[in-house]
Parts: C-alpha cells; structure tokens; sequence
C-alpha cells in the first residue's frame, strides 16, 4: 500500500552465531573464558601489564579467523539484508569476520574486530591480517609498542552505542541471536526495544538466557537451522501481506 512505512528490523548477535564456523564462543564447557581469566587478557590493565600475554591471546584468535567459513546463519543474514523491504541494521557482538565474508554490508561490530588494529600513539585504525608484537610499528607514526588489537575489551565503552540507540527506538521487529544476554550494554538492548514498543522481538539460542523473558518468541536449536528457516518465514509473511 503506497505511503505505509515498511517495518524496520534489528538483529543482535553474539558468540552462538559463529559456533558452528568453529570460532569458540566465551561461556559454557569450551568457552574462551573457562580457559582464560577476563582480566589477564581482555581489559586496558591487562595491555598495561602484559602486553605479550595479550598480543598471544587475539594473535591466536586472529589466525584461527583463516580455517572457519561462514555458516547457513550468516548466509540467512546477508539473505535478510538483501531483501528485507524496510530498515536493516545487524549489530554483533563478535571481533570475526564471518557476516562481511558472507556479504554483510549493514553491520556494526560494537566489540571491534580482530582483523583491525589501533595505535595508541596517533590513533589510527588499520586493517590487520598479521601477528601484533610489542615490537611492531604503526605503519602510520612508526611508533612501536603502541599497536592494540581494535577490540573492546572490559571496562571500555562500545562502539557505535548513538546509531544502536536511534535503531532501537524504531525498531519493528528485533531478533536476538546466539547470546548469553550477560554483557552489558548489549544485554540491555532487548529491554529497551520492547521498552520503545518493539512488537516482534524473537530470541535464537540453545536455551533460554538470562534476557530471555523480553522476547515474545523464542527459537530454541542451533542457529544453523534455526535462523534460515525464520529468516524464510519473516520475508513469506512479509510478502504475503
Ligand atoms: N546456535 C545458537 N546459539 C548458540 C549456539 C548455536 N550453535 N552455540 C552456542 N549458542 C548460544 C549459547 O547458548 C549462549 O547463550 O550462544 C550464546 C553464547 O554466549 P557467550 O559465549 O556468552 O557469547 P556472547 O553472548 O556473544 O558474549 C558477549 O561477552 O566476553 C564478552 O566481548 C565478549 O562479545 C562477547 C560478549
């Protein structure tokens, strides 16, 4: 009908997204923190500290990006995005490259991303593919010892939090996948979506979570099944009006 607004939709994702690519996800038997502690590795102190200890960390985790593909649920995604008729924004949680290598376009990563770095001295951002050392250069300023992964660790704020929350005051129809709903602000974001009058607010997870009680819906199994086939469902229901 001409002149009607078509629904806007906001999918948040997290680690479960990625578990069947084989990217470990942080909590549960085979988290990365069962094997890790937070603070020797993912806060500002910790860089202070051991900076080595912590270039190890995401060098691992940055290499390991090169033997995992995307899955069917990022592919769904991208399939959203494509044809989804009203606003699309995909906010995720995850430092991997997964949803871009799938097509993604209209993605934000609010916890940075593994394949960028940082220089603490002149600030710029860079792609990055290799290992960091403390020894190695920024190639803008030639300083070394100031390149940081570009990822938000502990303690630091968000990335992209103004667009998140302009997304989220007119969302229609929010999908929740493949997070524990444990960190904060991104746990928050459910709440407020209902909060603004969000109506379709669907969560896809193993089982519930701790932010499960703000969905009307929830899809339980793994997000390689689950989220193909609601991705199919949203845009026959769309289509047939
Ligand atoms: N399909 C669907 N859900 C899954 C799958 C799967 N195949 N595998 C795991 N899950 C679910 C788990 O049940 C769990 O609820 O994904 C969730 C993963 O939770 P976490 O490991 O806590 O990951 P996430 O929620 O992304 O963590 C948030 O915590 O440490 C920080 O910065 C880190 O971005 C991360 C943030």
């Amino acid at each position: 009908m001409p002149g009607l607004i078509p629904p806007s939709l906001v999918v948040l994702s997290g680690a479960g997204l990625s578990a069947e690519s084989g990217v470990a996800t942080f909590r549960g038997a085979d988290g990365l923190w069962e094997g890790h502690r937070i603070e020797e590795v993912a806060t500002p102190e910790a860089f202070k500290h051991q900076p080595q200890l912590v270039h190890r960390f995401y060098n691992l985790r940055r290499a390991g990006l090169k033997t995992v593909l995307p899955n069917a649920a990022h592919e769904a995604l991208v399939k959203l995005e494509r044809e989804w008729p009203g606003a699309f924004l995909h906010v995720t949680q995850n430092v991997d490259d997964l949803n871009e290598r799938a097509g993604a376009q209209k993605l934000l990563h609010m916890h940075g991303e593994l394949k960028k770095v940082r220089c603490l001295w002149c600030r710029a951002v860079l792609p990055w593919e290799d290992s960091l050392e403390t020894t190695t250069a920024c190639p803008e300023c030639a300083k070394t010892g100031k390149l940081r992964p570009d990822i938000v660790w502990f303690t630091e704020m968000p990335y992209y939090i103004d667009e998140i929350m302009r997304a989220l005051q007119t969302v229609n129809v929010f999908l929740c996948i493949g997070t524990s709903g444990v960190v904060y602000p991104a746990a928050g974001f459910a709440r407020l979506a209902a909060d603004y009058g969000c109506q379709r607010m669907i969560e896809v997870n193993l089982e519930p979570t701790s932010i499960s009680d703000n969905f009307t819906e929830q899809r339980h199994g793994p997000a390689t099944v689950e989220v193909p086939k609601l991705v199919d469902e949203l845009l026959a229901e769309l289509s047939s009006g």
